[in-house]
């Protein structure tokens, strides 16, 4: 099946899916933590760790990721859909998302972490660059943690985004 022109901006994106919806957490101006979904993002680099999340200006995380040069990734589980769902479809300029989830402490940055994520990644802002309607911008890796890592998610499995409102999860571990 071929898509005409009009369909691709629509679609390409989700011929990569599913991806991890992640949780990106930043904090406001009263040091309360703001929550939006990314699932748009990637591993750069190894040595050093940098990881890449595509970001449109719009957002408030984008705003505020540029003013604290720092964020935290959170990886959802099943169980976190509603609350995923609720962190992407609502900007933390109208609504207070801070009470959508539990925080816990980072281990080297200021913004917190999410209670309950199965991974967590922290971030301090490297570059930053404009792309078509998004912005990709780059988190050198200071700290990361999960929970069953070693076991590459045997008893956990992130929410994945399949694009729209379409989720999935990890029926089977990867064969080794
Ligand atoms: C599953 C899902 C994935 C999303 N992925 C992205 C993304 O990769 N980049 C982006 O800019 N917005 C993405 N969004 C939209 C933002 O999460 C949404 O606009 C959010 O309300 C922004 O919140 P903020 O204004 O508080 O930062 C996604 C939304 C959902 C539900």
């Amino acid at each position: 099946m071929e898509l005409d022109s009009n369909d691709l901006s629509e679609f390409y994106h989700r011929l990569l899916s599913p991806r991890v919806a992640a949780l990106v957490v930043t904090l406001k101006e009263d040091m309360r933590p703001n929550v939006m979904v990314a699932a748009w993002h990637t591993p750069v680099s190894v040595r050093p760790p940098i990881v890449g999340v595509c970001i449109a200006p719009s957002r408030l995380t984008h705003l505020l990721i540029h003013r604290n040069r720092e964020f935290t990734l959170n990886i959802p589980d099943l169980s976190m859909k509603d609350k995923v769902e609720a962190a992407g479809s609502s900007s933390g300029r109208d609504f207070d998302k801070s009470t959508l989830f539990k925080f816990a402490p980072s281990v080297k940055i200021r913004t917190p972490v999410i209670e309950g994520a199965i991974g967590v990644v922290e971030c301090e802002l490297g570059r930053t660059i404009d792309v078509g309607d998004h912005s990709v911008i780059f988190g050198n890796v200071v700290s990361c943690r999960a929970k069953g890592f070693w076991e590459v998610w045997r008893s956990e499995s992130p929410l994945l985004h399949l694009g729209s409102n379409f989720y999935t999860v990890m029926k089977e571990v990867p064969l080794r």
